[in-house]
């Protein structure tokens, strides 16, 4: 039986010491945060949390929120209107590139970078009794298991100084794939983006698209189960942005990070995992996070395609 606690300790003293990346500081408020944070989790299928390190921190989920409001848009609107606006492929570029939307298919090439998530929180619609900012929380609440905000603070530092943002909703709407609420959708975008939470809640999330789509505590079912592999199939292909091919190769799992430094991996049926240490690489990964996932994956044979597991 494999001691999980104790190997996410281990993992944590062999990471302690690897230097090098940036706090994000485009997103002035970023820059505030304690370089030195760090916490991991694994939460499974059956909803077990093992976790290390600063396992109170709160952090915002940035990008890492994408997968999750894709999935959600996939449930209520469908397939062929979603992507009649947002592709499945993986773009090659870095995460807030505006060159291919403009030069290629006039449409985001898939819901992972900057422009496909514009596109996608676009899509969320009000409810019967709340409005789509609520809808919004209340499904990332229903993925933690628990009551989450989003910080307003990093919501408007972002808000203040997204010009490529903002640049790339405006390219969205001249290709119609947005309408004219430009600026409410960038607000919900942000809003989403600044969703504040600890590693267990960011586990727990990823543990919910390891389990179908059931959140593994309170055994909701959140999605539709057949809309969990597609889901899971560009995060893989797409969720680690221009190193998504590396990614794919060396360690083998979905997995998609946020430039707060936080970043989940799923191994379907078996478990959700994240981690979070602020700083990060020229792609928007965590440096840390991205050694301590590979080398969670190389210890438990995670690989997808070793099929050890199964
Ligand atoms: O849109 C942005 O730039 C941020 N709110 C999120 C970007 C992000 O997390 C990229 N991922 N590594």
């Amino acid at each position: 039986m494999i001691n999980y606690n104790n190997l996410l300790k281990q993992i944590e003293q062999n990471v302690k010491n690897i230097n090098g990346g940036n706090l994000a500081s485009y997103i002035p408020e970023l820059n505030n945060v304690d370089p030195n944070l760090f916490a991991m989790a694994i939460v499974t299928a059956e909803g077990e949390l093992y976790q290390t390190g600063h396992t109170d921190a709160l952090f915002t989920i940035q990008s890492t929120s994408k997968p999750f409001t894709y999935a959600y848009v996939l449930d209520q609107l469908g397939e062929k209107h979603v992507h009649s606006k947002v592709g499945v492929e993986p773009s090659g570029e870095a995460f807030n590139s505006i060159i291919e939307l403009e030069k290629k298919t006039h449409r985001p090439f898939n819901p992972m970078i900057n422009s496909g998530a514009i596109a996608i929180a676009n899509m969320i619609q009000d409810s019967e009794s709340v409005g789509r900012t609520q809808v919004m929380i209340d499904l990332f609440s229903q993925l933690a298991g628990r009551d989450l905000t989003f910080d307003q603070q990093v919501f408007l530092s972002e808000k203040n100084t997204a010009h490529r943002n903002r640049a790339i909703a405006h390219l969205l709407r001249h290709f119609e794939v947005i309408g004219d609420d430009i600026e409410e959708s960038l607000d919900l975008y942000f809003k989403q983006c600044s969703i504040t939470t600890n590693i267990s809640d960011l586990a727990f999330m990823a543990a919910t698209l390891a389990n179908n789509g059931i959140q593994p505590k309170t055994k909701k079912q959140i999605y539709q189960s057949n809309n969990i592999a597609k889901t899971l199939s560009l995060i893989f292909t797409c969720g680690m942005y221009d190193t998504a091919g590396t990614w794919a190769y060396s360690v083998g799992i979905p997995a998609k990070s946020g430039v707060s430094g936080a970043i989940f991996g799923v191994i379907p049926a078996k478990f959700g995992i994240a981690c979070y240490s602020p700083l990060i690489d020229d792609h928007g990964h965590s440096v840390k996070g991205v050694q301590a996932i590979k080398e969670l994956s190389l210890k438990l044979n995670l690989n997808l395609f070793t099929n050890n597991l199964r």
